[in-house]
């Protein structure tokens, strides 16, 4: 089982700035990183308050299955990511409990960790990040 503290909860967004400025300025949260990760085809922006990570993402095309999965919403929910000690290790005792993964290598996410993504189809329809953090 994952026992690891949650990392964030991932928000696929459409006004970026609006969603910074509604977490920070209205809600109070403080602005930890904004990045592009290109491999991910995303901005990303992670508020905090406390020990909540919240991570706004913004499409990068428009086109791209992200933004077609947020479709006209303004904002939806897009994934939780629970962080562990040992990415590698995780996925192949994931992998052979027969939860089905999208990322069957690790690879580069926001703010440094190193990522990956279990399908929803093994995880009740919600979108899972496995998260190891370089840095502590
Ligand atoms: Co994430």
């Amino acid at each position: 089982m994952i026992d690891a503290p949650l990392d964030h909860v991932a928000i696929v967004v459409r006004d970026l700035d609006a969603a910074i400025a509604l977490y920070t300025t209205t809600l109070g949260f403080s602005l930890v990183y904004r990045e592009l990760v290109p491999d991910q085809g995303v901005e990303a922006v992670g508020v905090r308050t406390g020990d909540a990570v919240i991570e706004l993402l913004r499409p990068l095309d428009e086109g791209s299955p992200i933004a077609k999965y947020r479709g006209d919403a303004q904002t939806k929910l897009h994934h939780t990511a629970y962080r562990v000690d040992d990415i590698r290790v995780e996925l192949e005792r994931l992998k052979r409990a027969g939860v089905r993964l999208i990322d069957e290598q690790p690879r580069r996410g926001a703010h440094g960790n190193t990522i990956a993504f279990l399908h929803p189809k093994s995880t009740g329809g919600v979108l899972i990040e496995l998260c190891q953090r370089e840095n502590g």
